[in-house]
């Protein structure tokens, strides 16, 4: 049979409603074994994997010879009759009857055994054809269209801020400068100014962007270069911004749960947490938060927390144990499944030897934290332990807060932001608050801050004319992705991470 015959390509995805049919199909070798006379060809081609089965006395000399010399990640086409089979994948198989290399791959750098994540990181442009980045970025991608389901359907309007700007937002250290014609520069932090004034224009908006953040922190949350959506809504108050946060997020999980669970399943991720996320969240103020960083209830956490971590620890080992001495005499595929569970082994073993490192400090900095402090990640960390669902932490001390944050009228030292902190140890993914509205306030905050009065005069002008109560946030779209594929580090978050140290590929 001949591949030129005019047959149109369907994609794995679509197998299931196929069975009985013969279809063509296109995409890579992702893996291959076989004996004698039978080839089992698992092929990807990005929407899902498929097992080909090729039967050596059907097929001619030839197509036999070429399958038999295939190397992973080489590109074929196949055609072949689609069956049910509960066993496999995606509960299909195809019969191979014919097949066409397009491209014999060389030697493939990524194979199934373990890597070091630099290593994975500097291939990271092929890295993105594994199983894992698969479900992370299709969940991406859903999480994506789930923020602008939920917007659109609450009457926002999508614009965008500018990326060059002239300006800092949220404190001047942390900027990316760059030449503009002449003038001085920077990679925009965050859209918000930008959109109060598109907010006063039209109502409720929201930008969806790329931000830039020169900090030099290397932490398992912070990228240099992160895409960043800001809703804006004139004649929103504190609570109203809280209240939108949190349909929000229960929007955005709840999109991803019905909807990828194949994708789920591949990280192995436990649903639990996710299946909680709905409005109303735990809300508690900086104070209280402090209050509960140097309670005796977080010193007994962290020990529980460090017991339940040697305990893992124990039963890993174990199972490593275990799992070499059958290594031995181990069929050839058990092998392969026996590698895979070693790798995943050491680096969990990796994981927790840090946590247990870091947990000690952790107890004793949030033990000894001052009112007025700015929380680190290992403070959000424990608050988080504290709840099974998202918190909103609010009002903190004014001085660690962004210039155009609105004092709280009942207490002039608390600024009226929010910071909404993901479960499970995750910490912050929504940054925002209710703005200063007065002209007089915002001067005096530009000079307290040390910014030129000039280069914001343009956002002063939105409160000359018609200034109202507004407020917004700022979700980081790394950051909640990370949290829902339950990812050690947020760089598998997104497609090509820039972060300090890794400007390539
Ligand atoms: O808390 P941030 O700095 O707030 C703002 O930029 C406000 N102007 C937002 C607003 O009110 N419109 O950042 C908001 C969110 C954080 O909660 C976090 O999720 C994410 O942006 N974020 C980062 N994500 C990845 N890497 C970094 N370096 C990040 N910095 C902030
Ligand atoms: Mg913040």
């Amino acid at each position: 049979m001949d591949q030129s015959e005019n047959i149109d390509a369907v994609t794995i995805e679509e197998l299931p409603s196929c069975v009985g049919q013969r279809v063509k199909i296109q995409g890579w070798v992702y893996n291959q074994r076989g004996s004698r006379t039978l080839t089992f060809l698992i092929v990807r081609d990005g929407t899902g994997i498929v097992q080909c089965v090729g039967n050596k006395e059907e097929l001619d000399d030839d197509t036999w010879a070429q399958i038999q010399q295939l190397t992973q990640e080489s590109s074929v086409s196949v055609i072949g009759t689609v069956s049910a089979d509960d066993r496999q994948e995606g509960g299909v198989e195809v019969a191979i009857e014919s097949f066409r290399l397009i491209a014999l791959a060389e030697e493939y750098p990524i194979t199934k055994k373990e890597h070091g994540i630099e290593f994975l990181m500097n291939n990271r442009h092929l890295w993105l054809r594994s199983r894992r980045t698969w479900a992370v970025l299709r969940i991406r991608n859903r999480v994506v269209m789930a923020i602008h389901e939920f917007f659109q359907s609450q009457g926002f309007i999508q614009l965008d801020s500018p990326i060059f700007t002239a300006n800092a937002v949220e404190g001047t250290t942390t900027l990316f400068g760059t030449e503009f014609f002449g003038e001085t520069a920077y990679l925009t932090q965050s859209g918000q100014l930008h959109g109060e004034a598109m907010a006063m224009a039209f109502g409720k908006i929201y930008t969806f962007g790329p931000t830039f953040r020169a900090e030099k922190s290397k932490t398992r949350r912070h990228l240099s270069e992160f895409w960043m959506i800001e809703p804006e809504m004139a004649f929103y108050d504190l609570d109203m911004d809280m209240a939108l946060s949190e349909q929000f997020l229960a929007h955005v999980v709840g999109a991803v749960l019905s909807e990828c669970s194949e994708e789920l399943r591949v990280l192995g991720r436990d649903t639990a947490v996710l299946e909680r996320v709905s409005p109303p969240f735990p809300r508690i103020s900086y104070s209280e938060a402090v209050e509960i960083l140097r309670s005796k209830e977080t010193a007994q956490m962290v020990s529980e927390k460090l017991v339940e971590l040697d305990t893992e620890a124990a039963a890993l080992k174990i199972e490593l144990v275990d799992g070499k001495r059958a290594h031995g005499q181990a069929k050839k595929g058990e092998k392969r499944r026996l590698d895979r569970r070693f790798a995943e082994i050491n680096q969990r073993l990796g994981e927790i030897e840090e946590d247990q490192r870091n947990y000690p400090s952790w107890a004793e900095s949030a033990a000894n934290f001052e009112w007025g402090g700015d929380f680190g990640g290992s403070d959000e960390t424990l608050l988080t332990w504290h709840y099974e669902r998202p918190l909103i932490v609010h009002r903190f001390p004014a001085a660690i807060k962004a210039f155009y944050m609105k004092r709280d009228p009942d207490d002039d030292r608390v600024a009226l932001g929010m910071d909404v902190l993901a479960p499970e140890g995750y910490g912050e993914i929504i940054g925002g608050g209710e703005r200063a509205t007065d002209l007089a306030f915002l001067k005096s905050q530009l000079a307290h801050h040390g910014l030129s009065e000039a280069a914001f005069d343009w956002y002063l002008d939105l409160r000359r004319y018609g200034s109202v109560p507004h407020a917004g946030f700022g979700l980081g779209l790394e950051r909640i992705v990370a949290w829902i594929c339950n990812l050690h580090h947020i760089r598998e978050a997104i497609p090509f991470p820039r972060l300090m140290g890794r400007l390539t590929p």
